[in-house]
């Protein structure tokens, strides 16, 4: 194809699904669903207008599978996890597809970092060992608004609870409730899923060789850190059929850990890569703010590439995507076969045309038409009239700031 970045605006087969081009939303949080996680109309206009911008897949924000205090992150997550939320998701899918675009529903369990407002009184959230999280929880507020609830950076730090050690049966649970999930998201139409396994959720917390002290198989080595994640992909892949896509999300950095380092650098990303060759997923999609980097100084080799080449896999790239040569640069370098493109998105939604046209544009991280507050009432239990958590927020604290 003629035109300024040929590669980038080239089709692409993944799986049995043919993409019209390589630019692909990055899953992005918005809080924005009702409070029982149903994803509402204005989500379904915010997603159709991403679609219509030219993108040729949009991976959902991450979406809980089950209707479980624990396997929920966020206050006013969306789930995918009953009729209800099948329905409302439908309603995106169709108008998504209406536009030109494919989509597939991102699957997160949080473990150790969900909102502490997620859990029940006294309960522990389950993580790949017995460890506890220092962190923040992750507002998507802009500074307008925060400025507005009275609050202001640095964002508020959240004493998590010690996370206890999933058993086994814990991770076949967790299995089966992505696959079940998933199953749903078939219903709703989706081109298929992606399993999250990055940004310091439960399945990172596998993949982490820092949170992951297990001695059984689940542990120890790249391969058993991979292992309930790949078992997962294969059970969603006996769920869903060949037709569908499964990808998986990998970082090195989390939402509680953004300079995050392996232990073993980009040793430990190759093995990571090789434990995924024989897995189901159809491509690997490498999550950092800047996907030229690697965080180890014995090489210059992005960790994409690094990981595309072990698992032989097609590989989503994100991370600090701004201008058409970025593209064509990760294409061409072999870094990656896709690229996932998230901030540029909330206040450019029709991003790709603006880089095809090869124009200069205001590259703006944050754009408040379309971040949209998480509950003001910071005793609201989540969200099932459930018992009222118990984490209690000094209020007063952010008011004086
Ligand atoms: C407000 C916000 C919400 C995010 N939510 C998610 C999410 O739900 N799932 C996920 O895998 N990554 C999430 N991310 C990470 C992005 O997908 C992406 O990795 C990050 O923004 C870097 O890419 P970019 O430079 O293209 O923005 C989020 C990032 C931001 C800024």
């Amino acid at each position: 194809m003629s035109g300024k970045f040929p590669k980038t605006f080239s089709s692409f087969d993944l799986g049995t699904i043919k993409l019209k081009n390589r630019l692909i939303m990055a899953p992005l949080t918005r809080q924005s669903s009702h409070d029982d996680g149903t994803p509402t109309d204005e989500m379904t206009a915010y997603y159709a207008r991403r679609a219509r911008g030219g993108l040729s897949m949009i991976i959902t924000e991450g979406t809980y599978s089950e209707d479980k205090l624990g396997c929920v992150a966020y206050l006013n997550q969306p789930g995918c996890a009953n009729e209800k939320h099948i329905s409302a998701w439908k309603k995106i899918v169709d108008a998504v597809h209406d536009n030109g675009s494919k989509i597939i529903l991102q699957l997160m369990h949080g473990g150790r970092v969900s909102d502490p407002r997620c859990l029940y009184d006294n309960d522990s959230p389950i993580s790949a060992s017995s460890t506890k999280s220092s962190g923040a929880v992750l507002y998507t507020d802009t500074d307008e608004e925060m400025h507005n609830r009275g609050l202001a950076p640095p964002w508020p730090e959240v004493n998590f609870p010690e996370a206890k050690e999933a058993s086994k049966e814990d991770i076949k649970n967790i299995s089966v409730g992505f696959a079940e999930a998933s199953e749903r998201a078939m219903k709703a139409g989706f081109d298929g899923v992606e399993i999250h396994a990055a940004n310091g959720y439960l399945f990172y917390q596998f993949i982490d060789p820092k949170q992951n002290l297990r001695k059984d198989e689940y542990g120890g080595s790249a391969i058993n850190n991979a292992r309930a994640v790949i078992e997962t992909v294969d059970l969603v892949r006996q769920v869903i059929g060949d037709e569908k896509i499964i990808s998986v999300r990998l970082s090195q950095d989390g939402v509680d850990d953004f300079e995050g380092q392996w232990p073993g650098g980009v040793n430990y990303a190759e093995e990571l890569g090789k434990a995924f060759r024989s897995s189901k997923a159809d491509c690997l999609h490498w999550s950092s703010f800047d996907w030229k980097d690697n965080r180890d100084n014995s090489s210059e080799v992005p960790m994409s590439k690094i990981i595309k080449e072990s698992s032989g896999l097609p590989m989503i790239v994100n991370g600090g995507i701004v201008e058409g040569d970025d593209c064509e640069e990760i294409l061409n370098s072999g870094s990656g076969d896709l690229c996932a493109v998230g901030r540029p998105l909330f206040a450019h939604p029709d991003w790709p045309h603006i880089i095809r046209s090869g124009e200069k544009y205001n590259w703006i991280e944050f754009d408040r038409k379309y971040v949209i507050k998480p509950s003001y009432d910071y005793n609201y239990g989540y969200p099932l009239n459930l018992k009222k958590s118990n984490w209690n927020p000094d209020i007063s604290i952010r008011k004086k700031r």
